[in-house]
């Protein structure tokens, strides 16, 4: 019972997550290029020069938005996960990481993917915790380690930042996912935060 409601509680936070996704990007920069377009028609007869820049400047908005919606469709399913699987993956995070200002130092044993779900949770978990150091932690150094064991896989994911002050903020929903899906792979975590630094320890059985 308490899986399925675990289950049904995750659903729900990804659905608003995917939502606030659309609307905080998407929707908000189409409005923004109507509005654009709107000027340039105005422009259009009186001052074409500046109805072109609005034109171009437009382009430009499209173009990022085509990005974004890229980027929520990555978010949904990695299509790198399915074609490339775990080390492929996870170079590609290391890339997208490295390219803050951060050192990242990742000591990652190669999972296997076999069963669909397990590889692609412990992915997104560390996907979302190193996504949150980069955000929010200010640190210069962040650490990843996946250890595979006989029975368990154990993620560390450890930063030299400022701490996380403020776990269960309100319409935030990263850190509750990761509770979710460690909850629902059956695994355990435990969390260490202070002024220099976060440290997350996670095991899941296998
Ligand atoms: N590594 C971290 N260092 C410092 N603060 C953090 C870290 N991870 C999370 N936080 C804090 O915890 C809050 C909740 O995180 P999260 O649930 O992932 O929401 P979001 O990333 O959308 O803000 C963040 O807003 C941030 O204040
Ligand atoms: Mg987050």
């Amino acid at each position: 019972m308490d899986k399925n409601k675990d289950f049904l509680l995750l659903q729900e936070c990804e659905r608003r997550r995917i939502a606030e996704d659309l609307h905080d990007t998407t929707v908000q920069e189409l409005v923004y290029l109507l509005q654009q377009l709107e000027l340039s028609l105005i422009y259009f007869d009186k001052d074409p020069a500046q109805a072109k820049l609005e034109l171009i400047s437009a382009r430009k908005n499209i173009r990022k938005i085509i990005d974004g919606i890229r980027d929520t469709i990555y978010n949904l399913r990695p299509m790198s996960f399915d074609d490339l699987g775990w080390n492929s993956s996870i170079n590609k995070l290391y890339d997208e990481l490295n390219a803050f200002n951060i050192n990242v130092y990742f000591d990652i044993d190669d999972l296997d993917t076999s069963d669909g779900v397990t590889a692609i949770t412990i992915y997104r978990i560390i996907n979302e915790l190193t996504k949150n150091v980069i955000k929010h932690s200010k640190a210069n150094n962040l650490w990843v380690n996946v250890i595979k064991a006989d029975n368990e896989i154990c993620v560390i994911v450890k930063d030299d930042g400022i701490g996380i002050i403020d776990f269960n903020k309100e319409n935030h929903f990263g850190l509750q996912f990761v509770q979710e899906r460690i909850n629902l792979l059956s695994g355990n975590f435990s969390m260490t935060t202070n002024n220099k630094g976060t440290e997350f320890t996670i095991s899941i059985p296998i």
